[in-house]
């Protein structure tokens, strides 16, 4: 493990109470954030290759005010997710796609990437930093936050001659409900990214953008907004995770240009086709064939709704609120397909099936 000083050390003020694990209620952490004890960062001046990867202790980052992140939004982050197995053993989940998925961000936002070694060990490091913090197995993940973003400073829009790239990880438990169902909120007043703008990467204007229609959908009861496309034909994702749904034995895939390559689905998609033999597509999903209306009248909703995200994992949709009517679809029940899927997916990221595709890495 490094330690050492370097540029990323000297932007850390170390002003924030570090949680002690053992007051952690392990039973209801939920997803918020919880100071550990270590960050790690890297910073790259003019698109010169990263310094070395440095641990420091926790707290937070010193940025100038005209640094181009805050002002003009060059950010993107990314999410996976260590779990602790019940043999001991803490498994990331395919960090090199999330990688290869900050790099493709990086390129787009014009920052310096960072190369796949290099961030696969900078996860490695910062989750043996912070061992004390990941929950038991059946208690949470604990969930690992890398972002990029433009910490130079800009007055006029321009990209920064300075890239920090940091991590932060928090030990978490259901960003929805887990297994259970969820209500969502099909909205046909916002849309969540251009067809040929961010939508794909993981920037941080994305999620700003989704707050207010967010913020509807939670105070109607809901528990997020499901986005259509700019025609409103087709279904796009949810806030914070791709939509899936099972019609007999096919799983569909909602596909876009503008919607995030989510590294969940595309795991439930091989599992699908190979461990439950389903027929998978990723295809654009009109709204009116997922709830049965219209033209797909005669064929009728979908059998199973669920989305799928790093945070989200399977989360089952129960009720999809449209043009003022509810859609409940499989009873608002958790389908047997939804079911199979998660614990296929639970039990090889904790280690409990094997790991055919080679996803996940001890740390
Ligand atoms: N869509 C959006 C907008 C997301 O924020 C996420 C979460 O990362 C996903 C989809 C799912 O992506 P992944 O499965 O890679 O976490
Ligand atoms: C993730 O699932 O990792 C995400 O980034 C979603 C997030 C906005 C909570």
């Amino acid at each position: 493990m490094q330690k050492q000083e370097s540029l990323f050390s000297k932007k850390i003020i170390h002003n924030v109470q570090i949680t002690d694990p053992k007051t952690i209620d392990w039973d209801n952490i939920g997803f918020n954030p919880i100071h550990t004890a270590y960050v790690g960062g890297m910073v790259s001046l003019h698109g010169e290759p990263y310094e070395p990867f440095t641990l420091v202790p926790g707290g937070t980052i010193n940025l100038p005010l005209s640094a181009v992140a805050l002002n003009y939004g060059q950010s993107i982050f990314e999410g996976l997710k260590a779990r602790k197995g019940r043999d001991g053993k803490i498994r990331l989940f395919r960090v090199k796609d999330n990688a290869r998925r900050l790099a493709d961000g990086a390129k787009r936002m014009l920052m310096t990437p960072i190369p796949q070694d290099l961030f696969k060990k900078a996860v490695i490091d910062i989750v043996n930093a912070n061992l004390e913090y990941v929950p038991a197995t059946d208690k949470g993940s604990l969930y690992i936050r890398p972002l990029l973003i433009g910490s130079g400073e800009g007055l006029g829009v321009c990209p920064s001659y300075e890239n920090t790239f940091c991590i932060y990880v928090c030990p978490v438990g259901n960003y929805f409900k887990g297994l259970s169902c969820i209500n969502i909120l099909v909205t046909k007043d916002y849309h969540r990214a251009p067809r040929k703008g961010v939508g794909h990467i993981k920037a941080a204007g994305n999620y700003a953008a989704g707050l207010y229609p967010g913020k509807i959908a939670k105070n109607k009861g809901y528990a997020e907004i499901l986005y259509l496309d700019h025609e409103c034909i087709h279904v796009e994702e949810v806030g914070a995770a791709n939509f899936l749904l099972v019609k007999g034995n096919k799983l569909i895939i909602a596909e876009s240009e503008s919607v995030l390559p989510g590294i969940t689905r595309d795991s439930v998609a091989k599992i699908a086709r190979e461990k439950l033999h389903m027929e998978v597509t990723f295809e654009k999903i009109p709204i009116d064939k997922a709830l049965g209306l219209h033209a797909y009248k005669d064929e009728g909703r979908a059998d199973e709704v669920f989305c799928t995200g790093t945070a989200a994992v399977i989360s089952p949709i129960g009720t999809l609120h449209y043009h003022d009517h509810d859609y409940v679809i499989g009873n608002n029940e958790v389908g047997p397909v939804t079911k199979k899927l998660y614990d296929l997916l639970n039990g090889i990221q904790i280690g409990e099936y094997a790991d055919d595709y080679g996803w996940t890495t001890i740390c």
